[in-house]
């Protein structure tokens, strides 16, 4: 260590310790800031990636060098506790002040053991389930020297065209903004200062799902209600559990970049909800406002992104290069940067990152803590718990266990795909369990015949045959097919829905050279895919999603029996791709069509396929049965101040104990502006022994029919409701009440 270094490092560590000692984080924030020069501060805004991952378009940095000059707050991309410790002790021993980096990943649905891709375990409606996997997945970044996941993605979705419909919690307000909360408590804990919790960062803020024709970073128009009423819920209740960060968007909305968009940084972000974290943009999101025709060049970018709100700018090299000048020519306001700066740092205290910058890149920590067993368990629970039994015509599964069985398919004994697009850091050849190592469990080998059959996107027939032999010599099929896990995720959107390449063929084929054999089909996909030729082909269709580390196991648990299968789509799948965009609470139009006449002319219907989906939102079989009766409302009537108890008696009625999700749906019949056919309000997990019955209580209140009407005010208005409990969202309404 040099002179000048050993006296900057003192400096520096005098400093901190310091400020180590105050109590209050703001007043630990402004004494630093005190100290800083404008470019230290503009340093604090910048954050570039290690380039362990690709995550986006190249962009050459010089790391090292920015890190010693103070030029750059964050990092993404570089995780381990080696790698984290030797580039913090860079920052804190050889930059002025010493400030430490913030080391951020995309933890996505994991991060070194694997848990199913995120529509599949929204698909388990289990909000412990999803804390506890979003704290396991903070428990091993944060032993692996990371801070921060850019996680959860919270963006509603309901378009299955778009790739990035994988990654959230699928199309379902309610639902969508349970399910956010839980992952944000997950990863956050209660004490950010501890080791092992790290920051969540919703995103990408705001209305990225609703991108034209499901194509990525695509434009969005939508009206101010429907923003308010279905977009941006989810990132409310992020903020309410009080989320640190939040990610901007690549799409634009009614015009202006929302990487740009004050509206939505600023005056509802900060003003309306209180936010007190950080916004970092998305990955060059704010240079992308020149191609998207919103700036003039990357100066202008800067200058608005920094205006609009977005606090760091991620690998843009655009407020590194141009801030300092903006606020020279006074096109930004130093307070603009000092509000940033100040965020930026707030949550550095937070993290406890003053106190020991050190104490996230633990070797030892790391060593004992990834793939714990109890997190592979975890895993293993979650895959089955997400698996959703779409189809199971004369009781195909379970599998008996004394059968052989035909495995063929490109995802059989695949490893690598079932990790999903954002597998994070783990591992995935000679670490994930395939489906057919997880039969190994249930299975002699003498009892499996296995044939790829043929790949998930080449066109090659050679494998046909040989499958076609191994179905014709076993009990029983069971192909494992499904989508690549590129062809979902970032930059993976698809006009077609099918089963890719000649997999539907073969499925045919095999069906023609078996016609009475059992023949069940395990879907592996990120999306909702269009299954209307299939589903007369094979008796059951078990939907895994990327089920992750664990996943054949947990596959196989269903397959078996051994776990009954439990979950509900929270996505609606499509007979064709033309239904797109097709979700529940859609709106009624002024034709609908009539119940006792499907087919009367001039109604809002198509002429060749009927309106209903394949499989609608809330719905997936279970080994046994439920009844629902019984459904009592507490009063017929209530005032504005009152509330409502909606109850009803579910009963196991099949030969098994399961699992039920118990939905409570309401329909505000007309209103200023008009409302969807159905709304989900709330839902319950419910244990039930065969033969049991439970009685099932929702209260609503006056706030859970409140909506925004086009004058952008929110609130509830008289009139006749519609009420439900129900297994899923296709049902009729059969109860009513008034709000006086
Ligand atoms: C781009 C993606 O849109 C975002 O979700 C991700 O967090 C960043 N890249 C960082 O990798």
């Amino acid at each position: 260590m040099n002179l000048k270094v050993t006296i900057q490092f003192t400096a520096a560590f005098l400093t901190l310790g310091v400020f180590a000692q105050q109590p209050n984080y703001e007043a630990k924030v402004d004494s630093l800031m005190k100290l800083m020069t404008l470019e230290e501060k503009i340093g604090q805004t910048v954050m570039y990636g290690g380039g362990w991952d690709k995550t986006g378009p190249t962009v050459s940095t010089d790391n090292v060098k920015f890190i010693k000059e103070g030029n750059m707050g964050a990092m993404l991309n570089v995780y381990t506790a080696k790698a984290t410790r030797d580039l913090q002790k860079i920052a804190v021993e050889e930059s002025r002040l010493g400030i430490p980096i913030l080391f951020g990943y995309d933890v996505i649905h994991g991060h070194r053991t694997i848990f199913p891709i995120n529509l599949g375990m929204a698909a388990s409606w289990d909000m412990n389930m999803v804390e506890n996997y979003s704290r396991i997945a903070a428990e091993e970044a944060s032993a692996e020297g990371l801070h921060w996941t850019f996680s959860p993605m919270v963006d509603i979705a309901r378009d299955p065209r778009w790739g990035r419909i994988s990654e959230g919690a699928g199309e379902d307000v309610y639902l969508g903004s349970e399910i956010a909360k839980a992952y944000v408590k997950g990863y956050q804990g209660d004490d950010l200062s501890k080791n092992n919790t790290i920051l969540a960062c919703s995103k990408h803020y705001v209305a990225y799902g609703a991108a034209q024709a499901g194509r990525d970073y695509h434009t969005v128009n939508m009206s101010e209600d429907e923003l308010r009423n279905v977009y941006l819920p989810p990132f409310k209740a992020t903020v309410d559990v009080g989320v640190e960060t939040f990610m901007s968007a690549f799409n634009e909305l009614n015009g202006v970049p929302t990487s740009g968009n004050k509206f939505t940084l600023r005056d509802i972000l900060h003003d309306e909800w209180k936010f007190d974290g950080f916004v970092v943009s998305d990955y060059t999101s704010v240079n992308e406002m020149i191609p998207h025709g919103f700036a003039k060049d990357s100066i202008d970018a800067a200058r608005i992104g920094m205006n609009a709100g977005v606090d760091m700018d991620m690998m843009g090299h655009l407020y590194r290069k141009f801030l300092k000048d903006l606020v020279a020519e006074g096109k930004v306001d130093e307070a603009t940067i000092n509000d940033a700066c100040r965020r930026i740092l707030l949550t550095k205290f937070k993290l406890g990152l003053f106190d020991d910058p050190y104490h996230y890149s633990d070797e030892k920590r790391q060593q004992e803590t990834i793939y714990k067993p109890e997190f592979l368990k975890a895993a293993r629970e979650a895959a089955a718990a997400s698996s959703v039994l779409l189809q199971n015509n004369n009781n195909a599964l379970p599998l008996d266990k004394t059968k052989t069985i035909a495995l063929i398919g490109p995802l059989a004994k695949d490893e690598y795909h079932i990790n999903g697009n954002w597998g994070g850091a783990g591992d995935r050849k000679g670490k994930s369990v395939s489906v057919f190592e997880g039969l190994q469990e249930f299975l002699k080998d003498n009892q499996i015949i296995y044939a790829k059959g043929c790949d998930i996107v080449k066109d090659d027939e050679k494998g046909f045959q040989e499958a076609i032999d191994a179905a014709k010599k076993a009990d029983v099929v069971l192909l494992v097919m499904g989508e690549d896990h590129g062809m979902s995720g970032e930059a993976a959107s698809r006009t077609n829905l099918k089963i890719p390449g000649i997999q539907p063929k073969l499925i045919k084929k095999i069906r023609e050279a078996v016609p009475n054999k059992k023949i069940v089909l395990v879907l592996m996909n990120g999306r909702p895919l269009n299954l209307s030729e299939e589903i007369s082909q094979v008796d059951a269709i078990l939907e895994a999603w990327f089920p992750g580390t664990m996943g054949g196991s947990g596959v196989c648990d269903v397959l078996f029996g051994t776990y009954n299968p439990s979950a509900k789509l929270t996505i609606t799948f499509p007979r064709n791709v033309g239904q797109v965009p097709i979700y529940y609470s859609m709106k009624n139009t002024g034709r609908p069509i009539p119940d006792n006449n499907p087919t009367q002319d001039y109604k809002s219907n198509y002429i060749d396929v009927p309106n209903t989906p394949l499989f609608p939102f809330g719905f997936g079989l279970s080994y046994t049965t439920f009844q629902y009766s019984d459904l009592k409302l507490s009063s017929n009537e209530i005032g504005m101040n009152d509330k409502l108890t909606a109850t009803a008696t579910i009963t196991n009625t099949g030969t098994v104990d399961g699992y039920e999700i118990v939905q409570l749906y309401v329909h505000d019949r007309f209103g200023s502006i008009t409302r969807p056919v159905k709304e989900l309000k709330g839902f319950q997990k419910i244990f039930l022994k065969k033969g049991e019955s439970k009685t099932v209580s929702f209260t609503i209140s006056v706030e859970d029919l409140k909506y925004y009407n086009n004058e952008n005010i929110f609130g509830v208005e008289s009139g006749e409701f519609e009420i439900a409990i129900a297994p899923s969202s296709d049902f009729k309404f059969k109860h009513t009440f008034t709000l006086k």
